[in-house]
């Protein structure tokens, strides 16, 4: 932490001496004398505050304890780590969707009491075994919501039934053993997939003895601006409430629901209600809405540098992988999600230099290869492999940068989808291995080779599970020599201090 601040610290003397503010050069050197002196100080502070020169430094405390703990400054007892026991689910569901619906929740939920929580439906549906032991969660029926008024006109007034799972949740848990343990609720839609490891990861960072609604808004503008808000999180792309907060939900949400009868949804309900108590969305940019059409492969090869928490709307995309069906499309994910979690479709840019190829890993997901060196500033904006919501192909209804798949035909990309992933034990190196999805394949008279020659990547990474413990960084890559026919190697790693992604020095 001390050596982050260093690096930050020093160019910003520099830089100053540099404009015209400070007259002469003398006052100048008398500036970063000063600047020098109250960096030092802070710097000796700070590392008395972290480390043995303080007796009562939080990690002395932790080393004590042997557990992993939160920090929450002198004086504080050291507190647990929030694991998955610590959160309780409430996933919205409907009796005629369920039984298709409940395979993807099937996909991520850990039965045998490793997760804990509910599907809540509207009805009781036949052939609904949910034993501890089986491969869903328990199911729950919701009461009756038919003397509140809903009036949003052509909506679903089951957005009340489920707007109230937060305050039902609390009232299943009242009083009950695992209560003690619960420091979240998250809510989801019976066609979000959480990768909970990551889940957890974003908690964690959180104290969630306060009040916390944690979640994303949509990628649709329109969505935010007209029809709900920014500061809404959206319940498809799942959010999570701070135990605490939802009890203090659950005492005022039914009367407040009957004061916003010309509300949508049940996501807007619980965000009306979190503005009455004063708690803002804390964004997450890892909760995905997906309100899109189309492919998601734009999106999920270029995430944002924050760990992956959830996707949404499978149903309205195509399968994440082609060729085959939704479910088993995001069952392939999850091999990777179970090998690195924390580094799931993150992002690397690398260069062929012997072939002019820029080289783009989404790990656990895809490789893209593109024709010319294409700098990182435009590699990290997803392309437009989507639609969006209101499918007018409009890009400016988009909350974030995107770009063309191409600018010309010899720049479009070849992709190679991870086919399957594997934990190589005697090196803790994961193996992915990546096969060329054969599309449309333009003519090209650049006289640059056609990465068409390739027909198989194999991608090798260290798991990285702590990566989000320190100052978010892409990783590097590199194209490593082979002699296989067809075949390129690229080793991912956490890139060197020095290291960055540039085709020429000049
Ligand atoms: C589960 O199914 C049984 C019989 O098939 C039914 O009696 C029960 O009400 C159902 N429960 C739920 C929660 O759907
Ligand atoms: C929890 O249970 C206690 C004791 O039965 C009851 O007094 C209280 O109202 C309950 N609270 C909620 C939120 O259900
Ligand atoms: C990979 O194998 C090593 C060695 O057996 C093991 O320590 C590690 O936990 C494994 N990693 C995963 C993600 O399975
Ligand atoms: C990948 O690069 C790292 C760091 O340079 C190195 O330790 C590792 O052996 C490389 N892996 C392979 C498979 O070449």
């Amino acid at each position: 932490m001390a050596e982050h601040h260093h690096k930050e610290q020093k160019p910003i003397s520099y830089e100053k001496c540099n404009k015209p503010i400070i007259s002469s050069s003398s006052s100048c050197s008398f500036t970063a004398l000063i600047v020098l002196l109250i960096f030092l100080s802070y710097f000796l502070y700070s590392f008395s505050f972290m480390s043995f020169l303080n007796p009562y430094s939080p990690s002395k405390i932790t080393n004590s304890f042997l557990v992993p703990v939160i920090r929450l400054g002198s004086g504080q007892k050291p507190v647990e780590e929030t694991e998955l026991k610590h959160i309780v689910f409430g996933i919205a569901a409907s009796s005629d969707l369920w039984r298709r619906r409940k395979e993807y929740v099937k996909i991520w939920w850990k039965p045998n009491g490793e997760m804990k929580g509910a599907v809540w439906l509207d009805k009781p549906v036949k052939g609904n075994a949910s034993s501890p032991s089986s491969a869903l969660p328990e199911i729950k029926i919701s009461s009756d919501t038919s003397s509140f008024k809903y009036r949003y006109r052509n909506g679903h007034r089951s957005a009340i039934r489920i707007t109230r799972i937060v305050s039902e949740t609390v009232r299943m848990l009242n009083g009950t053993e695992s209560e003690r343990n619960v420091r979240w609720l998250v809510m989801g839609d019976d066609d979000t997939v959480f990768f909970s490891e990551n889940l957890v990861r974003v908690l964690r960072k959180y104290d969630h003895k306060q009040f916390y609604y944690i979640g994303a808004p949509s990628e649709s503008h329109l969505q935010n601006l007209h029809q709900f808000s920014y500061g809404m999180a959206y319940g498809g792309g799942g959010f999570a409430i701070s135990y605490p907060l939802a009890k203090a939900l659950e005492k005022v949400q039914d009367r407040c629901i009957e004061r916003y009868p010309d509300l949508y949804g049940s996501d807007d309900r619980v965000h009306a209600c979190m503005t009455e108590i004063g708690v803002p969305l804390t964004r997450e940019v890892g909760f995905h809405q997906f309100d899109v059409y189309g492919s998601l492969l734009g999106l999920l090869s270029v995430h944002p540098q924050a760990p992956i928490v959830s996707i949404h709307h499978l149903d309205v995309v195509t399968p994440i992988f082609p060729k085959t069906d939704r479910v088993k499309a995001v069952k392939r994910l999850m091999i990777a999600a179970k090998l690195d979690s924390a580094s799931l479709v993150q992002q690397s840019i690398c260069y062929d230099t012997t072939r002019q190829w820029t080289v783009s890993v989404s790990w656990g997901y895809t490789v893209h290869i593109t024709r010319t060196y294409m700098p990182a500033r435009m590699m990290e904006v997803p392309t437009r492999t989507f639609n969006d919501w209101h499918k007018r192909h409009d890009f400016t209804n988009i909350a974030f940068n995107t770009r063309p798949i191409t600018y010309t035909a010899c720049q479009r990309p070849r992709v190679f989808y991870m086919s399957h992933a594997i934990n190589d034990s005697s090196s803790d190196t994961t193996i992915s291995v990546h096969l060329r999805h054969n599309e449309w394949n333009p003519k090209c008279d650049w006289g640059i080779a056609d990465p068409s020659s390739i027909n198989r990547i194999i991608v090798y990474k260290k798991p990285n599970p702590d990566r989000w413990n320190k100052a978010p960084r892409r990783d590097c890559c590199r194209v490593m020599p082979t002699t296989m026919k067809g075949t390129m190697v690229v080793n991912v790693t956490a890139c060197a201090n020095d290291e960055i992604v540039a085709y020429s020095d000049k």
